[in-house]
């Protein structure tokens, strides 16, 4: 009989993998089934690493174009290999899932390369590339098969021309013109990227705002930017087709709530408009397991409806967010190990990483004032920051929400250089359920962006020094 295991993991991402390494550590018997050749999943093959890649050395690429001379840095000439951007954004993704596979063996987890399947409460079937097949005996299940791409009816995704998030990050030439369907994460991340290689860029979006779940006022600010970079929005719009022809792709939409009728051209088309819980051929059926009908399966501390069956990650509830599955794998396996795990959802930063990076935790001022919450509101600009004045990155600003009376931060908004850095702090402040005025007098290192921030904090408390 094949040996016992305490938890077989499905899935080799953030969720999965983070779940399998913390039962390791806790001296559980793990098994970790992925079915893609490499580990990491979505997040290291195709999603966070290899996009935050191309962020940051298209970044570079347009600082070198527009910036860099008026820091007093000056080329003969500049030029784009697209050949070698990619190869080190490839570089970049082999030595982290390589790293993960390492981690796996140093806590003693067997790494099961294979689709798996539940057959049942306590086994799981292991289907390899060749159709060969194992059982698998286990105490515990833990779902972590991700997400996949949200389809666009009626617009058929071919990884070429009409291309999701994936096809994107591996587009061979850069496009002349590149519309994008949605103005979410994925949208302005990858839009940014190639715009600053040299597309024009027109964005498609049902609503009729960027970046929905932002607070308003960053949003507003974002938009204002990235028009100013170049980004063309058509709000309250939605592509109804897109027909192939022979060097251009026709992209017809409509007003998103009908009529209005109109078409534009474009030579590559991102379908970006969202992701849903992947689950397919996983067997819930065998168990009972049945997902609501966007293909959510619900959890009560990880926990399925099925005891001994856990889910976590972007299967799940919750933000599809890489740290928030790692969180919430780790976690899980304390609990199956009988231990304390726990994720604070009121505290789970959310980063864009364009330029200027957005980022948030906690409460929208939306938020709160549905809730009808009392609190009060702190804003620093960037362009009174010493350190965004020496480095002529001034956009943007911080925000701090706190509530009127205890003076505990409920939530913090920034749009700004290193935006995704600095919400850290404000993070960390929240987890401890810090009030502004603990942020307001920590020392912070000067001159630092961080300063913007206790600023922030100082301006809820009505002493920020503003110039
Ligand atoms: P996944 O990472 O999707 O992993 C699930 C794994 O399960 C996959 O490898 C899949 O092959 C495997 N699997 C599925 N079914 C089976 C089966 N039956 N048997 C075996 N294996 C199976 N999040 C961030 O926090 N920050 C970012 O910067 C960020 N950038 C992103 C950029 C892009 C372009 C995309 C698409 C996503 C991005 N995300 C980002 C979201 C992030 O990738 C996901 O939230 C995260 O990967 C979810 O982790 P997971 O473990 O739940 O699922
Ligand atoms: P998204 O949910 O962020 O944005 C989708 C956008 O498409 C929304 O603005 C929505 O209103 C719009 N939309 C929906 N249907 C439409 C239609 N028919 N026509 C026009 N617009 C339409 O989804 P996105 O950008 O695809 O990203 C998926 C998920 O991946 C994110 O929600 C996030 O969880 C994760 N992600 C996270 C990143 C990060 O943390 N930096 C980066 C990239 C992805």
């Amino acid at each position: 009989m094949a040996d016992q295991y305490d938890v077989v993991i499905i899935g080799g991402g953030p969720g999965g993998y983070n779940c399998a390494i913390r039962a390791g550590q806790l001296g559980l018997k793990t098994a970790c089934i992925e079915k893609r050749e490499t580990l990491g999943g979505t997040c290291l093959n195709v999603g966070c690493i290899p996009s935050k890649a191309l962020l940051h050395a298209s970044e570079l690429y347009e600082g070198a174009k527009k910036d860099f001379a008026g820091y007093g840095i000056e080329f003969e000439a500049l030029k784009l290999n697209l050949e070698q951007m990619m190869a080190q954004k490839d570089d970049a993704v082999k030595g982290l899932t390589d790293g993960v596979k390492f981690l796996l063996k140093k806590n003693k987890v067997d790494h099961i390369t294979g689709t798996g399947k539940i057959k049942s409460k306590t086994e799981v079937e292991v289907t390899d590339a060749d159709g060969k097949t194992q059982i698998l005996k286990t105490k515990n299940i833990v779902i972590a098969t991700g997400s996949e791409v949200t389809p666009l009816p009626g617009v058929e995704i071919d990884e070429e021309r009409i291309v999701s998030s994936t096809g994107a990050l591996e587009l061979k030439e850069v496009p002349k013109k590149l519309v994008l369907v949605g103005a979410g994460v994925i949208g302005l991340e990858l839009g940014s990227v190639w715009r600053r290689l040299g597309a024009e860029v027109e964005v498609v979006e049902f609503l009729d705002h960027c970046l929905p779940g932002l607070d308003k006022e960053v949003s507003k600010a974002a938009r204002k930017l990235f028009e100013k970079q170049g980004l063309k929005f058509h709000f309250s719009r939605k592509v109804t087709g897109v027909e192939k022809l022979k060097t251009k792709l026709k992209v017809s939409t409509e007003a998103a709530d009908g009529g209005d009728a109109q078409t534009m051209d474009a030579d590559i088309v991102i379908v970006c408009i969202g992701r849903r819980p992947y689950t397919q051929g996983l067997g819930l059926e065998n168990v009972g397991i049945e997902p609501d009908k966007r293909g959510v399966i619900a959890n009560d501390h990880f926990r399925t409806s099925v005891d001994n069956i856990w889910v976590v990650g972007d299967t799940t509830t919750g933000p599809m967010l890489a740290h928030k599955a790692e969180d919430e794998g780790t976690a899980c396996a304390e609990l199956i190990a009988g231990k304390a795990g726990h994720v604070n959802y009121d505290a789970i930063p959310t980063v864009v990483y364009t330029y200027p990076e957005i980022a948030g935790v906690g409460a929208t001022e939306e938020q709160l004032k549905e809730a009808g919450r009392d609190y009060k509101v702190g804003k620093f600009p960037f362009q009174a920051n010493s350190r965004g004045r020496t480095n002529h990155t001034t956009d943007g600003f911080v925000k701090v929400l706190a509530d009127a009376k205890t003076d505990e931060i409920l939530g913090a908004h920034i749009i700004g250089p290193n935006g995704g850095e600095l919400i850290a702090e404000l993070a960390l402040a929240m987890e401890f359920k810090a009030a502004s005025e603990d942020v307001a007098r920590t020392c912070h290192a000067h001159p630092t962006l961080s300063e913007a921030v206790r600023q922030a904090a100082m301006a809820v408390e009505g002493w920020a020094m503003q110039m």
